[in-house]
């Protein structure tokens, strides 16, 4: 089962995911708070940047890529939202807020 592994300011989680499980989902469901809202790739409040195992996740679409923008993609920037798991991965959270 893949891993996924969050950094959220000084935290970090390591969860287990079922291949192809929606990141965002899987994070919130486990009360990893990456912040959200429209869930639907619209918004760009879910960006979080990819540390390692970018290639372990879903291939980008042309509205989070058009939502992120070239500097943000080149960054290593992806949507939780839109981002379906496949492989072991670690992300950050950029701006972490707390609940
Ligand atoms: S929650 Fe709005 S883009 Fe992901």
């Amino acid at each position: 089962m893949p891993k996924v592994h969050i950094i959220v300011g000084k935290e970090e989680h390591s969860l287990e995911v079922g291949e192809g499980d929606n990141l965002l989902f899987e994070a919130v469901s486990r009360s990893v708070m990456i912040p959200f809202n429209c869930t639907s790739g619209r918004c760009g409040t879910c960006r979080v940047r990819v540390v390692e195992g970018a290639e372990h996740l879903s291939e980008m679409g042309d509205r989070e890529e058009l939502r992120l923008g070239d500097e943000q993609v080149e960054k290593g920037y992806r949507l939780a939202c839109q981002s379906f798991v496949f492989g072991d991965v670690t992300v950050e959270v950029p701006q972490p807020r707390l609940y």
